[in-house]
């Protein structure tokens, strides 16, 4: 497909969700998410516990690029959706970003990703932190008005496990994205030049998610696209407000 597409030309040439068994072949949960786990990265070592999702190949897709500036947080406002074990926004932090908001409506994350944060980035002048629990945008401090926002989102289009924190973490669908489009477009963000980056693979309903995105008038591009070699693709989205670059 074509790289630099954008708009509903993009849509079109997105692939059609994988079929139902292919999804449930590969994303056969571990039966230890309620158990305290553990991840390294980067040199760091971040106990994960009960409920909270360890970070896999996508989500640190996000926090290299977050850490090396490819998504370019430093000098910024930046917002990390559904935060989870809050390795996004530890690398915020030491990129030198100027607000950051670790948001997830699961409170234990929200509360592992702050005592990480605070145990790997600690005080840094210049650097506001806030961690908060809700739904969406909803714990978002008032007068907070990013200029990043990331959401490795629990996008994969069927139910996995009848487990709701696996549910939570995994497969809500494509119709939190519709509601977390709309939050952004009601609530006038990102900040004017601000991106929007939405990770996703076809196990997820990449048509319906970029879908969303157009109807409340965000301009979709492809900032990177990784081939699993399993059938799976993963597109890292970028989307900016229409009338912007
Ligand atoms: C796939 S995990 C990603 C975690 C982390 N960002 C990463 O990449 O490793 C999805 C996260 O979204 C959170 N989440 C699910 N529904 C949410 C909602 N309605 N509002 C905010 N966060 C939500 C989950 O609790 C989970 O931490």
């Amino acid at each position: 497909m074509d790289l630099t597409t954008t708009g509903r030309t993009l849509l079109e040439q997105l692939p059609p969700p994988l079929p139902a068994e292919h999804i449930l072949a590969i994303n056969q949960p571990k039966g230890d998410l309620h158990t305290t786990r553990h991840y390294t990265w980067n040199g760091w070592t971040f106990d994960v516990p009960p409920g909270v999702f360890v970070p896999g190949g996508t989500s640190r897709m996000i926090h290299e690029r977050v850490l090396d500036g490819r998504i370019e947080v430093r000098g910024r406002r930046y917002a990390a959706m559904g935060a989870g074990l809050g390795v996004e926004a530890v690398a915020a932090g030491l990129r030198g970003a100027r607000e950051i908001h670790a948001l997830d409506v699961h409170g234990a994350s929200v509360a592992a990703a702050e005592r990480h944060y605070r145990r790997i980035v600690g005080e840094r002048e210049g650097t506001v932190f806030t961690a908060r629990a809700g739904d969406l945008f909803d714990a978002l401090p008032p007068g907070a008005r990013p200029d990043v926002v990331t959401f490795n989102p629990p996008a994969v289009s069927r139910p996995v496990s009848e487990d709701p924190d696996v549910v939570r973490n995994v497969c809500v669908g494509a119709g939190l994205l519709r509601r977390f489009f709309a939050q952004l477009a009601e609530r006038e963000l990102p900040a004017p030049g601000g991106e929007v980056f939405v990770i996703a693979s076809n196990t997820a309903d990449l048509r319906a998610i970029v879908g969303s995105a157009l109807d409340h008038r965000f301009v979709p591009h492809v900032a990177h696209l990784h081939d699993w070699d399993d059938g799976v693709l993963t597109f890292l989205f970028r989307f900016t407000r229409e009338g912007e670059a």
